[in-house]
């Protein structure tokens, strides 16, 4: 189950990219939270999940930044849900590591960091996750 964001290009009704939200919760660990200044006596933290995230071929070489700008947009519906329906704190993201390792980099430069509480077996993504409180 996931709410899909479809993104076309104006002048043609083409489809460049989409994007999946999905409802989540984080394990983080004590060292995890106080990175985030973070104190909330529980394990598991209220997040939004991007279960699908991708950009046509063609659009990836058309234009640059579509993938940054859904990110952008999450980021935007997450702070919407904070102050109008339900908390959550985190952006999350599988990386998918098994079909492309340097997808993580992407993440990386939009905010991204690893989970190590929940990145310690052996797996086919990178769990990750995005702040979207901005720390001082
Ligand atoms: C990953 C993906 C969504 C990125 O979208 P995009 O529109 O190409 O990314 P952006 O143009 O916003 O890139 C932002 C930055 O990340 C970098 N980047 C993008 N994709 C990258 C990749 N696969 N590996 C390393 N760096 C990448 C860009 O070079 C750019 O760096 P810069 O700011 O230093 O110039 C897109 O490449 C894609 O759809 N890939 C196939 C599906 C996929 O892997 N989805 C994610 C599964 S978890």
């Amino acid at each position: 189950m996931a709410l899909t964001w479809l993104f076309a290009e104006r002048s043609t009704g083409n489809i460049a990219a989409y994007m999946s939200l999905i409802a989540d919760a984080i394990k983080l660990s004590t060292t995890e939270k106080e990175l985030h200044n973070l104190d909330y006596p529980f394990k598991t933290i209220p997040a939004m999940k991007i279960a699908k995230l991708a950009v046509s071929g063609p659009y990836q070489e058309k234009y640059s930044g579509i993938g940054s700008l859904m990110i952008e947009l999450s980021a935007h519906i997450a702070e919407a849900c904070n102050d109008q329906y339900f908390a959550c704190r985190f952006i999350t993201v599988d990386a998918d590591i098994e079909h492309n390792w340097s997808v993580i980099e992407f993440y990386r430069k939009n905010g991204f960091i690893p989970n190590d509480e929940m990145n310690n077996k052996k797996r086919k993504v990178i769990s990750m996750r995005k702040d979207i409180v901005i720390q001082d």
